[in-house]
């Protein structure tokens, strides 16, 4: 059975989000009115080619926005509160105790000069702060050896640079899942490693998704891996979400041209294999100047001319079923 996308109490309900940066060529807008809700216990890809906006929309959850932030507008709920509206320390309290990430370079999240064991154990304080070191330690170990690090009562003691790339890709899934958040966000976790790696790194997330409450946002490339390990999809096209829904949905019954166009671009039938969506013709827009109506009408085998007129708003497909695409032809 799939559960609608649209549960009447999502974790995170992002509402009507607008964010532009400012660029020698004026105003980037790299979102634009982006509504879409993250479920309870779901796990949620976001795709799209590079450049649609897929880190920036984390990055607003997070409130890790670039200075050069220009515009911020609409609503990102979360308990009852406002993220956007809230100010920036309080969002950087989330970070780390309800939100946790997980990115492409985990050389970048971790810190080098200290050993493995010291960064688990110092992570853990926002969630136990009453824990012993000794109890964190324990727990830093066990769950170390759960994403699969060999010997790691002995390997917690080493320093990152001691690890291959995708073992410290698995320490910052340890990481992330020691702080037990209500939102993992994942950008692009395998996308830095070869292939065998990346096999193992899935099936790995795969594995420890059932035993994890909270919410996972994945962002990826690849729409195999989306397919394989999501239960909703959202399609993100030059800033704005040209499609959403169940996974099987979306993928299984794509409504919008650019899903159907990614789809295609999709190689062989391998889940895990990562995706060259250039195959599309044409370039998605500069954000500083965006064509008129539907951004993707440039571009789509389909358009007619009132596709240029106005931007298509997003309408569900399927009735109830949570699944809705941005296009003037569904
Ligand atoms: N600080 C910034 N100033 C101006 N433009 C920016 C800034 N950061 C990002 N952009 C632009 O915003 C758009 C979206 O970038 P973003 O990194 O969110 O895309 P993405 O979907 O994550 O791409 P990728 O798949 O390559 O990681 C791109 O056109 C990018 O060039
Ligand atoms: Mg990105």
């Amino acid at each position: 059975m799939t559960r609608p996308t649209q549960d009447a109490d999502p974790l995170i309900a992002i509402r009507d989000l607008s964010v532009s940066f400012a660029t020698s060529a004026g105003p980037a807008e790299v979102l634009r009115n982006v509504t879409l809700d993250l479920g309870r216990g779901r796990i949620v890809g976001l795709v799209g080619e590079s450049g649609s906006g897929k880190s920036t929309l984390a990055s607003a959850i997070t409130r890790l926005l670039p200075a050069n932030l220009s515009r911020l507008d609409g609503g990102i709920l979360y308990e009852g509160r406002d993220l956007l509206a809230e100010p920036e320390a309080a969002v950087a309290a989330l970070r780390g105790s309800r939100f946790a990430m997980i990115f492409q370079d985990p050389m970048g999240a971790l810190n080098p000069v200290f050993r493995v064991g010291t960064q688990l154990v110092d992570l853990q304080r926002a969630k136990a702060p009453k824990a012993s070191r000794r109890d964190r330690m324990a727990r830093a170990v066990a769950m170390l050896t759960r994403v699969g690090i060999p010997d790691a009562a002995r390997r917690i003691r080493d320093y990152p640079h001691q690890f291959s790339g995708g073992m410290r890709q698995r320490i910052m899934i340890a990481a992330a899942l020691l702080c037990e958040p209500d939102l993992l966000i994942a950008d692009e976790p395998t996308t830095a490693l070869d292939p065998t790696i990346e096999g193992q790194i899935v099936a790995l997330i795969d594995e420890l998704r059932h035993g994890f409450q909270g919410t996972i946002l994945l962002i990826s490339h690849s729409l195999g891996l989306v397919s394989h390990l999501c239960d909703d999809v959202a399609v993100l096209y030059a800033g704005a979400l040209v499609e959403r829904g169940p996974a099987a949905a979306v993928l299984g019954a794509p409504r919008h041209p650019y899903t159907r166009a990614l789809l295609a671009c999709e190689i062989g039938a391998d889940v895990v294999r990562r995706a060259t969506l250039a195959t599309i013709p044409g370039d998605a827009p500069d954000p500083t100047r965006l064509p008129p109506g539907c951004v993707f009408a440039p571009r789509c085998s389909q358009a007619i001319d009132s596709c240029r007129d106005a931007v298509p708003e997003l309408r569900p497909v399927d009735g109830d079923g949570g699944h809705a695409a941005a296009c003037l032809l569904v």
